[in-house]
């Protein structure tokens, strides 16, 4: 009787009745997120990488500006005639962007009916509608300061890698949507434990390496677009000999990075779960795998395909990393463990 009320209860707040704990042997029901919500998050963070992927193509296809001046609107347009690549590249990428705001208010409405302020889920959920306003505005002061197209200053190259943080940790606030969502218990970091340490600096390894990436992609494009040549010469402008040197860097950090990463992953992987344990191989194999496009994308001179496809792999490896710390920071506790507590 009480089971069948309380399933009722968890049909109506959208909760998955079918979720149960086993405590001292009885087996109980359990409030856990319903699969409507785990599949939303799972869905919000690959629609997350496709927009970031999307907005690289965006810069490589200088189809920023495929839309005229106006936004939301499309070339002062509601329905915009699709005249060329530029315009279509740049209406997918605002039509991705609307979904991925509209994916995302969805999903906190049922979270916030669910589950009080206190929960993980709750709070995560409201950490990545804030990383996706400042991307949001950040992707704007782009715009309004003219840190666009073949603009060379120094200001660029100052806020182009703290972007790329932030898209990092968008991603990664999505990414613990969705472990929250399917269940991934709470934590703590304690630099105390050498093994919260390691993940926290295996966190701050990816992160540099992304933002050297994407200075290097910022001097390729640079580069390859005749603005330098063009250019008056000027004090707050960067000059080619510096981008050809600023592209050095990345590959040298991401080589030593990418190998300290595997000999880390090694490390954190000894007595781990076997879920643990194929997070871990994925992300070794990643590190290969990117070393391999990385390679390629240098000696084929950046061709799109290659940029693109190195971005995705990197947005993996984020991912695959942000979900390992946090499987490993959670630790052995139960899965869903307070969860009656935490619903409104
Ligand atoms: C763990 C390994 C690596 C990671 C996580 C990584 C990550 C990244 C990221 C995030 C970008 C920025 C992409 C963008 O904003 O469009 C980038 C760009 C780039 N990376 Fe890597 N990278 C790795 C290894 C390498 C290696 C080994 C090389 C070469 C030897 C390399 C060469 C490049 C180049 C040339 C670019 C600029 C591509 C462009 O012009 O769009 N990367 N990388």
């Amino acid at each position: 009787m009480w089971h069948e009320l309380r399933k009722n209860d968890q049909e109506t707040a959208g909760i998955d009745p079918f979720v149960s704990v086993t405590i001292w042997g009885m087996s109980l029901p359990e409030f856990a997120p319903s699969s409507r919500i785990r599949l939303l998050s799972w869905a919000m963070l690959w629609l997350t990488v496709s927009v970031v992927v999307g907005g690289a193509l965006v810069r490589a296809t200088d189809s920023g500006a495929g839309c005229g001046e106006s936004w939301p609107i499309c070339g002062g347009q509601i329905i915009p005639s699709i005249g060329n690549y530029h315009t279509a590249i740049e209406v997918s990428h605002r039509l991705m962007t609307g979904l991925l705001g509209i994916v995302l208010i969805s999903l906190f409405v049922l979270v916030r009916r669910d589950f009080n302020k206190e929960h993980r889920l709750r709070r995560a959920t409201f950490a990545a509608g804030i990383l996706l306003v400042v991307e949001s505005l950040l992707g704007a002061s782009l715009v309004l300061f003219g840190w666009v197209e073949f603009d060379a200053s120094i200001a660029r190259l100052i806020v182009v890698p703290f972007h790329l943080l932030n898209t990092f940790l968008l991603v990664g606030a999505m990414a613990l949507v969705a472990f929250f969502a399917s269940g991934g218990g709470a934590f703590r970091v304690n630099f105390q434990r050498t093994r919260d340490r390691l993940v926290v600096l295996g966190l701050g390894v990816v992160l540099l390496i992304g933002a050297t990436g994407a200075l290097n992609a910022l001097a390729d494009t640079l580069i390859q677009s005749d603005a330098l040549r063009i250019a008056e010469p000027d004090e707050f402008l960067v000059t080619e000999p510096v981008l050809r040197q600023i592209r050095s860097i990345h590959p040298f950090v991401a080589i030593v990075g990418g190998l300290g990463l595997y000999m880390l992953v090694r490390y954190l992987l000894v007595g781990a779960s076997k879920e643990v344990r194929w997070l871990g191989m994925g992300i070794q194999g990643i590190v290969w795998l990117q070393f391999v496009v990385g390679l390629v994308n240098v000696a084929l001179e950046v061709p799109l395909e290659t940029q693109l496809l190195h971005l995705f792999v990197a947005d993996v490896l984020w991912i695959l990393f942000v979900l390992l710390g946090a499987h490993l920071l959670a630790g052995a506790k139960k899965r869903h463990e307070h969860p009656v507590s935490e619903m409104t």
